[in-house]
Parts: C-alpha cells; structure tokens; sequence
C-alpha cells in the first residue's frame, strides 16, 4: 500500500503514516488540551467551546460500513467546536448505485469543508483524497484505522505516560487496527510485538515499512512471548466488517484470545485495550475486558476527544 504523502496543499489524515512524528504528537496534545477543557468545565455533553475554533465549517461523513463511536463522536466533535456535519449513509447516496467516487468528491467539495470517509476499500478513500479539494479523513478501511489509534495512544498515554519506548502487544487477527498500529510504532516510537496465525499476519510490507523507518516491529506465532513485558495488550474482532468466513476465523484465532493467562505473562501493570464493538469469550473473556486492567471506556471516550484535534489538524487551526 502506498505511503500517501499530503496532497495537493491540504491536509488530509489518511493514515498515521502520511504523518510526521510533528504532527502526530500536536494532534495527540491537542486533544489532551481539549479533554482538559472540557472536563474543567465540567460540560454537558451538547456544549460548544466558548472559542468555536470551527465556526462555520461543515463536515460531510460517508459511512459505506457500520458505525457507533466513529460516528458519534465526530459528530459530537463538530457540534462542540461550534461547526456543522452532515451524515451520509452509502446506501442512501448515488455513490451506493455507482456514481464514481472522484464525481461524489468533486461534488462534495463544493458542499463541505471537510470529508470524512468509512470505506470499503482503501484504495477509494486514496481516490476521493485525489479528487477532493478539500481534507479527507479516514475512518476506517479494509487497510486501516489511524482515527483509532490515534485514541489509543491518547489512552496509553493516559494511564502509562509517554509512549516512547513502552512495549505494545497485539495478540489476534493482523487486520486494519493491527496496521495503523504499526505505522504508530514508526511515529511514536514505541515497540510493538503482533501475535498472529501465519495466515492472519499483517501485510508484510507494512511490517517492513515500519522495520526500514527504525521501529521496533516483530511478529510471532506465539501469543505468550509477544506479551512479555508489555505495558499495554491489545487485541479486535477475529471477524472484521467485510470479513465472509467468520467459522473459520474463529477457529484458526481462537489459541490467541486475550485472557486472564495471557495478561499475567505482560508486565503486571499492564492494560487492556479493544477498540470495540467486542466479542466476549471469542477474541477476549470477559473477566479482562470487564477487569481492572481494561481502560476500554476511556479509550472509547477519548474517540471524541481525537476526533477534535484531527479536526483542527486538518483544518490548520
Ligand atoms: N472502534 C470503532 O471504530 O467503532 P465503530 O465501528 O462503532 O465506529
Ligand atoms: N477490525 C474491525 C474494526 C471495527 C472498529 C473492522 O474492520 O470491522
């Protein structure tokens, strides 16, 4: 997969790749700033920040897949610095009956400020990037999840301090959540250990691009030593959206569900993390992800609050 660089003149957020370690860690305090001010003020939910750093702009958001928290809390996003987001299903646009993703682009263009795109295929998120003169966030892909672990890494850091060389541990399908954690390892400088079946590692290439940029990037059949000493494990669905072979998926993933065992192998004080929706006693038992070391609530929380500074990101504010 190709390593988009910004194009044109905008900023569009295609993936934690395209980003510079600069960028990466003002979205990342910016949204540290925003939580604080809104936890100070001790809002309600449907405040606008008395500043509406996005007065006046309008958000287009296409969901081609379902969603609960992407959607929610860019929405709520928008809403509370004071801008505007239209929310477009696919099957209820003429992009759902074949009008091209370049035309929908152009159009929407004209209409909005920003896009935000839930795609199938990643490759169409690259073309409306292409097609689009205005930012284009990803939110999600067959490839990737950056808006996601852009969160996560909020969280970690939350809980663990900075995340520069603490060790990550991802145990499970080597799927879009899995990518977008190796291009964070590049960027953010922490290392990351995947645990998959061979017929379920992450693309190869990634691992190399991440492996060639300095990171510390390892990939291994064996659940148990990817977790030693991790500060944080993380796992996802053994069956993404898109994904037709659920039976046997859950079969080949099953050795590799995170479970109280595999917690007590990483450092004690380690975390859980699951992007959620999860599946419990498929990919994590219930007694983890509803355990004391799970901080999946704050985690889903803070989508809201990265959602914000990507946001300003894209729009230079
Ligand atoms: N984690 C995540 O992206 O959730 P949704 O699919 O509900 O948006
Ligand atoms: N890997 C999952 C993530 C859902 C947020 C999927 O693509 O369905």
């Amino acid at each position: 997969m190709a390593h988009a660089k910004l194009l044109k003149d905008h900023r569009h957020f295609l993936d934690i790749s395209s980003l510079t370690p600069e960028d990466a860690r003002e979205i990342i305090e910016t949204a540290k700033t925003l939580k604080k001010a809104a936890k100070k003020q001790n809002q309600s939910k449907g405040f606008v920040h008395p500043d509406a750093p996005l007065k006046n702009k309008a958000l287009a958001m296409i969901f081609e897949k379902s969603s609960t928290r992407t959607r929610v809390s860019f929405e709520m996003a928008m809403h509370q610095l004071g801008g505007k987001s239209v929310v477009l299903q696919n099957h209820d646009m003429q992009l759902g009956r074949g009008e091209s993703v370049s035309d929908t682009a152009q159009v929407l263009s004209g209409f909005v400020d920003a896009i935000m795109l839930r795609a199938n295929s990643h490759a169409d998120l690259l073309e409306m990037a292409e097609c689009s003169s205005v930012p284009i966030i990803n939110a999600l892909t067959d490839f990737s999840h950056p808006c996601q672990i852009m969160a996560d890494v909020l969280t970690f850091e939350e809980h663990k301090g900075n995340i520069a060389g603490k060790k990550i541990a991802w145990s499970g399908d080597g799927n879009n959540v899995a990518i977008s954690w190796i291009h964070a390892a590049v960027l953010f400088d922490c290392e990351l250990s995947l645990a998959c079946p061979s017929d379920y590692s992450p693309i190869a290439q990634e691992i190399q691009w991440a492996q060639n940029n300095g990171a510390k990037v390892t990939l291994t059949e064996d659940p148990n030593a990817a977790v030693i000493y991790a500060d944080c494990v993380i796992t996802d669905t053994f069956v993404s959206m898109g994904d037709d072979d659920a039976d046997q998926r859950l079969k080949d993933l099953s050795p590799y569900m995170v479970d109280g065992d595999l917690m007590d192998k990483a450092d004690k004080e380690a975390i859980f993390m699951h992007c959620l929706p999860a599946h419990r006693g498929e990919e994590v038992s219930a007694d983890v992800i509803d355990g004391p070391k799970s901080v999946i609530w704050d985690e889903a929380e803070n989508r809201l609050h990265i959602q914000k500074a990507i946001l300003m990101w894209c729009f230079g504010k």
